[in-house]
């Protein structure tokens, strides 16, 4: 017999209660079940591209092991890489933004909880989009603050107006959280769009933060960063989308520069700095050879879009607006279902065609709402659209 002690329960903090898995992961898991057991699965549930990083910065990260770069870095991050990144703002926007202002985060998820940390009191909240991505109201309550969900609909883009802001706006908000473009709904914010509201949060007193990290995943109109119409505010941006790097555990976040000291504070102490291998590797990810792959990619992801969403179409699905950018298709399915949950379990087990529902993104009609990421080839879309049109016309006789 064991000498451990009686295994009992240990008391976890409150929050705990509050911080919630992805839903999409049983989906998966029961995907990845199926899968084992001999079925052919096709994955649209999962944000992650499905190309593996592009080769130079695979060789960049082999060549930086070769010379042992091995050890902690500055919390901040490399200097060539913070410096690789202020030129890549030069290059694609033409804009000015000095490395100074530049910190190396483990992710935008990384970035998140800097953030996070930095600007929140208990009770403070910060304002967002229902639907959107739901780990930023998780790293919200870990820090004792709060996420206040706006419910938002096609005809703004699923996205925050001023006059939402204005309205939802009280005692206890700090700011606003935007994504651009968005995840679960691909939609981007316009130039006046992303001034207009880096103005309201300034004469309020509170702060603008933007989720940059799917820009780069455009498929017509350009993704405008917010750093060409202000400096006040507060950006993340990753490796992981456009640069394919998801495994890596690398982003960026920009911040004015009176901030950097105090989040610098803040990354020694979490983390102490990001994964060594991986700065010497994104260094490559701005290389001409690097650009062209990704380019390359971005085209696939252009063509893959336009066949969905005219396919999920056809078949009765409801896609307001063409998104614009991430690789997501955000759709109305209550000509189906007022239970997307159940309608994506039946969907893996009958069709094994595994999909989000809504109710990962929040709770505003999330009943009636599925994500769809294009994540897999040109060809098992067609496979999948093929699947489902099967699995309608099963479900309506
Ligand atoms: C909108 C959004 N922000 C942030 C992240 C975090 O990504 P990462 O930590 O890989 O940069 C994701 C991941 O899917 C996302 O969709």
């Amino acid at each position: 017999m064991s000498d451990l002690p009686v295994s009992r329960t240990i008391a976890l903090a409150e929050r705990m209660q509050a911080i919630e898995p992805f839903r999409v992961m049983a989906l998966l898991a029961r995907a990845k079940q199926l899968q084992a057991e001999g079925r052919d699965i096709i994955h649209m549930e999962i944000g992650e591209p499905d190309f593996t990083t592009a080769e130079p910065i695979i060789a960049a990260a082999q060549e930086a092991l070769a010379q042992g770069k091995t050890t902690y870095t500055q919390a901040l991050g490399i200097p060539e890489l913070r410096t690789a990144i202020s030129a890549w703002y030069q290059k694609q926007y033409g804009i000015d933004v000095p490395a100074s202002r530049i910190v190396v985060t483990p992710g935008g998820s990384g970035a998140l909880l800097l953030l996070s940390a930095l600007l929140m009191n208990p009770n403070d909240e910060l304002l967002m989009s229902d639907p959107s991505y739901p780990c930023n109201r998780h790293f919200l309550r870990l820090v004792e603050g709060k996420a206040r969900l706006i419910e938002t609909t096609a005809t703004s883009r699923y996205q925050l107006t001023p006059a939402m802001v204005r309205e939802h706006w009280n005692e206890h908000t700090k700011g606003v959280l935007v994504a651009s473009p968005s995840n679960p709904t691909g939609e981007l914010l316009s130039r006046e769009q992303l001034q207009a509201l880096a103005q309201v949060c300034r004469e309020l007193g509170g702060v603008l933060l933007v989720d940059e990290i799917y820009h780069g995943m455009v498929y017509g109109e350009d993704a405008v960063s917010v750093l060409e119409v202000a400096d006040d505010v507060l950006v993340l941006n990753s490796f992981s989308k456009y640069f394919g790097m998801t495994g890596w555990r690398i982003g960026w976040l920009v911040a004015p520069e009176a901030l950097i000291p105090e989040i610098e504070k803040l990354a020694q102490n979490l983390y102490i700095s990001v994964q060594t291998i991986s700065q010497y590797a994104a260094l490559a990810a701005f290389s001409p050879e690097a650009v062209a792959i990704h380019e390359a990619r971005r085209a696939e992801f252009a063509q893959r879009r336009d066949y969905l969403v005219q396919a999920l179409r056809d078949l009765g699905l409801i896609i307001p607006n063409v998104p614009a950018g991430a690789f997501y298709v955000y759709a109305d399915v209550s000509a189906f279902t007022q239970d997307s949950r159940n309608w994506c379990l039946q969907l893996l087990e009958q069709e094994g065609v595994a999909v989000t529902p809504g109710e990962d993104f929040g709770t505003f009609r999330c009943d009636e709402h599925v994500r769809f990421a294009y994540t897999d080839s040109l060809p098992r879309l067609q496979e999948a659209v093929a699947r489902i049109q099967r699995f309608i016309q099963t479900q309506s006789v």
